[in-house]
């Protein structure tokens, strides 16, 4: 074969199609080379081109020659081709979704467990005949104390240890506004804009200035309940809370009434239901703790003078209210040991209701 410029030109143009070839990765490219190399237009071809004006000898060398790499071109064409094609498939391979897997569990909310005994607690008085009303948690003090029979110095405000405001003072310079230190307010508030017959319970949260432990929270929620209408009596009290502890803590239940102070109800009375775990018979029961009997509430009649506050007429209108807290009702129901694991924000308590 001569070694003459033409076949140098060859030798060229192999070399550098097969060195693009090694670039090509996709089929576009792929296309592109052969076009640029093979193709019509392409460089081999414009050689095989020029074969005509060459002496017959010299013809017969080139063109054998052009013919060979022709044939190279298009055999490496078809493997690259193929390399190409396979390695696509790999990656689509790669990439592919596997719909046989399981899918991925999606984490469904909840709601917080004081939000869940409110709920409870608030259906089964709903049930009842009681419609649910929210109220303010920052507060006059004249709702929270004055109007609930406990004016300005009167010892009972240190049941309450209080978070005061210092948005308004009075022409003493005492702070009016507070962060209520219970749900009682809404007693007054709803006495004093409706009249009778009254049948609530008012869920919300509470704040008190008191250092934390085992069964005490700052910050914790009260349902309050108030009925008022002619001929309330005790014994409406008694029937409701028994049917709410019946409801609650399952049939059978006992109710315990005691005598308690409550300047806004008289009679006033702390209100036990008997130990559902062990029935008193455990002196080391986790919940009762040997006493049999579990607080659940303080409750009574509403003070005469507070109806003649709100503008009721004690003489023609009764009533009687109440207020439990739902973390400690809570605590009871599922045997939790600290209220404070109600704020506490942990996934492993919060995650069990
Ligand atoms: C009151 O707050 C009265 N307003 C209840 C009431 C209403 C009595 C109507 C009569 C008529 P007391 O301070 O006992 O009462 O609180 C009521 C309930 O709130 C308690 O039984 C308890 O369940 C809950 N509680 C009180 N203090 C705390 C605290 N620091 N942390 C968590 N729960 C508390």
């Amino acid at each position: 074969m001569s070694t003459g410029a033409p076949h140098a030109e060859l030798d060229a143009i192999r070399a550098a199609a097969l060195s693009e070839l090694e670039d090509a990765l996709d089929e576009d490219t792929l296309e592109q080379w052969r076009i640029a190399h093979l193709g019509r237009s392409g460089k081999l071809t414009l050689v095989l081109r020029t074969l005509g004006s060459l002496p017959a000898e010299e013809r017969q060398a080139l063109g054998a020659a052009s013919n060979e790499v022709k044939a190279l071109l298009e055999e490496r064409l078809a493997a690259r081709r193929e390399a190409v094609q396979s390695k696509g498939l790999e990656t689509l391979a790669d990439d592919a979704i596997d719909i046989s897997l399981p899918g991925r569990p999606v984490r469904i909310g909840r709601y917080h467990p004081s939000t869940q005994i409110m709920r409870e607690i608030c259906d089964i008085f709903q049930g009842m005949g009681f419609q649910v009303v929210e109220g303010p948690e920052v507060e006059w003090d004249r709702y929270n104390f004055e109007m609930l029979n406990i004016p300005k110095d009167h010892p009972a405000r240190d049941m309450f240890d209080t978070f005061w405001v210092d948005a308004n003072q009075d022409a003493e310079g005492g702070f009016t506004t507070l962060m209520r230190t219970h749900t009682s307010p809404m007693q007054a508030r709803i006495m004093e804009a409706h009249d009778p017959p009254i049948r609530v319970v008012i869920p919300g949260k509470v704040y008190r200035y008191e250092a934390t432990d085992a069964s005490h929270e700052s910050q914790f929620h009260q349902i309050e309940g108030l009925a008022v209408d002619k001929a309330i009596t005790f014994a409406n009290l008694k029937h409701t809370i028994y049917e709410f502890a019946r409801q609650l803590f399952g049939e059978g239940r006992k109710v315990r009434f005691r005598c308690d102070y409550f300047p806004f109800v008289e009679p006033g009375v702390d209100v036990s239901i008997d130990c559902f775990k062990c029935d008193g018979s455990n002196p080391s029961c986790s919940i009762c703790h040997g006493a049999g009997w579990l607080e659940i509430m303080g409750a009574g009649m509403v003070h005469p003078r507070v109806l003649s506050a709100a503008g009721y007429d004690p003489s023609i209108y009764s009533g009687f209210a109440f207020g439990m807290g739902p973390e400690r009702i809570a605590m009871l129901k599922y045997g939790i040991d600290d209220i404070r694991h109600f704020l506490a924000n942990d996934m492993r308590f919060l995650s069990q209701f």
